[in-house]
């Protein structure tokens, strides 16, 4: 987890103002390697989704030349930087026709689909696409559900597989995203024995397939701390070994590739004394990278170097919107106007999903070694 020191968020601060998000590249580095040391063999797809910034994705291509990609702006993001179309698949299980026009065009030819009506979108390509299916593997044990909204049930794979076939489309595999932030490593295992059990049937008849797509969703540390990494991934590559040892298998991590690669510097723009509790109003909030609170149900820690008896207070976002509070129970020291704070663990789905609600931009994002 990367920590900058206050003495270098002040320089930063008076370098650039704040709101600034500093991106250690040296902690990219360090999660790409434990994913080539941990997992080794898997093909890594950065989920552009989880911080798109041109910078941010720059250090990922020295890193893995595949990404993720949902959207006509993260195909010409990622072309931008040079990655190659035949090196990036879109998962979005539900395209607009022309969307998929625009991808096909740009030369992708790996796309996700989850039903029999996305099905019909492809059919003007035929078999010059590469069609992986995705499943769902409901997880209570994550952050973010990703099996509410899209996949459908392993039983119902082999059906819609030799639909796909039936109609000329040629499926290479399967997919599935047990969850963001996901603490279980156990329903990566369940999921991988799953879909080799609908890799065997559809064998049985003929239809073979040869990748598996593992999603994301691996962790990193908030104000809860997780599992040691070791073994977090050492049952999941001992599960892709047993079940899948020839298959091409991808992954698709976003938030372990920058999640706690970044912080947060703020300042304190105001305090208020309102019925007895401290407010503190800082200059993000959940219009901003804070978004993360609301969309991404993620606590982070904010951290002060002041002194003194902490007292439960409440930290405000800078938007007039009443709703724009980051955390209604906080404790802390006295803090005073212009105060310095820290918060870790902001790169992934912060900046990502921040507005410009009240005419405040997203916070800077700076690079650091
Ligand atoms: C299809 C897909 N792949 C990958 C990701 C990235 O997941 P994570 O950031 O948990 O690694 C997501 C997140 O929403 C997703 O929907």
């Amino acid at each position: 987890m990367f920590r900058l020191t206050f003495d270098q968020a002040r320089r930063l601060k008076a370098q650039y103002g704040t709101p600034l998000v500093a991106v250690s590249q040296r902690e990219m580095a360090d999660k790409f390697s434990i994913l080539a040391e941990y997992l080794p063999g898997v093909k890594m797809y950065y989920a552009v989704k989880a911080n798109a910034d041109p910078q941010v994705l720059g250090v990922v291509r020295r890193h893995t030349p595949y990404f993720d990609i949902c959207s006509p702006a993260e195909i010409l993001a990622v072309k931008e930087l040079g990655a190659r179309p035949e090196d990036l698949i879109h998962t979005n299980p539900i395209k607009k026709p022309e969307d998929i026009r625009f991808a096909v065009e740009q030369g992708v030819r790996w796309f996700v689909f989850d039903n029999e009506f996305e099905l019909d979108k492809f059919l003007p390509y035929g078999r010059d696409l590469n069609l992986l299916l995705r499943l769902s593997f409901p997880n209570t044990d994550c952050v973010v559900n990703l099996s509410y909204k899209y996949g459908v049930p392993a039983e119902q794979a082999p059906a819609l597989v030799r639909r796909a076939t039936e109609m000329g489309l040629t499926v290479r595999g399967l997919a599935f995203h047990v969850g963001s932030q996901s603490l279980n490593p156990y329903k990566y295992t369940d999921a991988i024995h799953e879909c080799r059990r609908v890799f065997n049937l559809l064998a049985s008849e003929g239809i073979y397939l040869d990748h598996l797509d593992i999603g994301g969703g691996f962790p990193v540390e908030y104000v809860e701390s997780i599992m040691p990494l070791r073994s977090f991934f050492a049952p999941i590559q001992e599960a892709l070994d047993t079940y899948f040892p020839t298959a091409t298998v991808m992954a698709e991590p976003g938030r372990f590739v920058v999640g706690d690669a970044a912080n947060l510097v703020l300042s304190v723009v105001g305090k208020s004394r309102r019925n007895t509790v401290w407010w503190y109003y800082v200059d993000d909030g959940v219009y901003g990278c804070f978004s993360g609170r609301i969309y991404d149900h993620c606590d982070y820690p904010i951290i002060t170097d002041r002194q003194g008896e902490r007292e439960q207070c409440i930290i405000a976002g800078p938007t007039c919107d009443s709703f724009d509070v980051i955390y209604h129970n906080s404790v802390m020291p006295p803090l005073e106007v212009d105060d310095t704070l820290i918060v870790y663990s902001m790169g992934a789905y912060t900046t990502a999903s921040a507005s410009h609600f009240n005419g405040y931009p997203p916070a800077r994002i700076v690079l650091v070694d």
